[in-house]
């Protein structure tokens, strides 16, 4: 369930018609609803709530410090993958005891950047990153909490692209050789081992995965302990996917995940902590273009927008779906027909959809890609010399620009030229 619904005709944010963000802010632009952000945190939350637990929304789908505050405040918790992502979550107020740090490279400065800062917990992945952290935390006098996360060698059945916990990605430490690697990381000096990891990939739509792979970490949870080892934590990672078109089944809903976790590792007393983002951020936002063309072709026609790969590459990228749509309702019985739409830059993959049935569009109509909330703008870039665009937040019948469109002076005057060409 989302918060972005026809009224009156007319697709709202929330109490806000788009047409008024358009008009205020121009497209295309990231629009977010923050209703539909904190229910989505809430239902993980409740899911969760037969036991001690922390939902630490992942950064790295939707990063705008404004997000991570709302959140933040909500009370969640962050899961970051770099200095950068670690320094928003404090930016948003969040403070080092709620933040988990994963990533398969974390670099030495990133390491101390952290530790000096505080940290909750380093989600650890390979025997050199926990050589170097046991190094770092030693020479600073301090022992930081650690988990490894394994690799439970689980099929995730998402896009390859987004899988991460089949032996051959490069995620994690083997399962199979957990008992040696915590063996030796309870003898390194400044890491102190609090318990275990597991992701095993993003757009789950089927919980059994889960449901292997959080079966593994129990009995490795036990296996730990019999060994002497302090298992009091488990962080079970992200993944839970959304339903990106709203003809499909709909997947799994948090409560029915939160049951998973309760069936397979519930009766081990742990703290468990989750990594949601996709589903917090994904159909909290959309993505407004305007029309600017409508282009027949040779059998085809092209409804050439605004936005382009750039701003949401999902769709080049992994050959995503999302749901276009008008945000002028049509009249109920207007016939549609197929178009691929297709943004500015310069080449064929700057494709969003092919044959895509439409109502009738005109140059200058309003579009919403639904679901384009997490991994949207935080994967555009400026291909094409195209500024980055606008991101707004929309509380109630408030809307706020939380990041600016950049002015092209802007955008050209971060190169310089150096002096021996002036
Ligand atoms: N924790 C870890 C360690 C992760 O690697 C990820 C996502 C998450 C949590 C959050 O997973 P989520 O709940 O959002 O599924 N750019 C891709 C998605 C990449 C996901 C990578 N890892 C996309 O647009 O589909």
């Amino acid at each position: 369930m989302d918060h972005f619904l026809y009224q009156g005709g007319v697709l709202h944010a929330e109490d806000i018609p788009l047409p008024e963000i358009a008009a205020s802010v121009g497209t295309p632009a990231y629009v977010y609803s923050a209703a539909t952000l904190l229910r989505h945190y809430t239902l993980f939350d409740e899911a969760l709530a037969w036991g001690p637990h922390l939902v630490c929304y992942a950064v790295k789908a939707a990063s705008n410090v404004a997000i991570l505050k709302l959140l933040g405040d909500a009370g969640a918790g962050m899961d970051v993958v770099s200095e950068g992502e670690y320094r928003r979550a404090r930016a948003a107020g969040v403070p080092g005891e709620r933040i988990v740090f994963s990533g398969v490279g974390k670099t030495e400065g990133e390491m101390r950047h952290v530790l000096e800062n505080g940290i909750r917990q380093i989600n650890l992945e390979s025997e050199p990153e926990y050589r170097m952290l046991s190094r770092i935390a030693s020479e600073m006098g301090i022992e930081v909490p650690v988990t490894v996360r394994v690799n439970p060698d689980v099929d995730a059945k998402t896009h390859e692209k987004i899988a991460t916990g089949k032996s051959d990605n490069k995620f994690g430490i083997p399962i199979a050789r957990a008992r040696e690697v915590y063996a030796e990381i309870a003898s390194l000096p400044g890491l102190k081992i609090t318990g275990i990891d597991v992701h095993i990939g993003s757009q789950l739509t089927d919980l059994e995965p889960f449901r292997a792979a959080y079966r593994k970490v129990a009995d490795l949870t036990e296996t730990l302990r019999a060994d002497g080892h302090a298992i009091d934590r488990l962080d079970l990672g992200g993944g839970l996917g959304i339903p990106y078109a709203r003809s499909n089944l709909a997947p799994p809903v948090p409560l029915e995940y939160g049951q998973v976790i309760r069936d397979e590792v519930g009766h081990l007393g742990c703290e468990i902590e989750i990594e949601p983002g996709r589903l917090i951020a994904g159909n909290a936002g959309i993505l407004m273009a305007s029309t600017i063309f409508v282009k027949e072709g040779e059998g085809r026609d092209f409804l050439i927008l605004d936005a382009a790969m750039n701003d949401l590459i999902r769709p080049a990228m992994y050959g995503a779906h999302h749901d276009i749509i008008p945000v002028v309702e049509p009249a109920p019985g207007v016939e549609t027909r197929p178009f691929d739409i297709v943004g500015p830059v310069c080449e064929s993959g700057d494709t969003f959809a092919k044959g895509r049935e439409m109502s009738p569009v005109d140059p200058g109509d309003l579009i919403a890609f639904r679901s384009a909330g997490a991994y949207g703008a935080v994967m555009s870039s400026e291909y094409n010399s195209r500024p980055l665009i606008p991101e707004v937040l929309v509380q109630g019948d408030q809307y706020a620009v939380i990041r600016p469109r950049p002015t092209y002076e802007e955008m050209i005057s971060r190169d310089s030229v150096p002096h021996w060409l002036d």
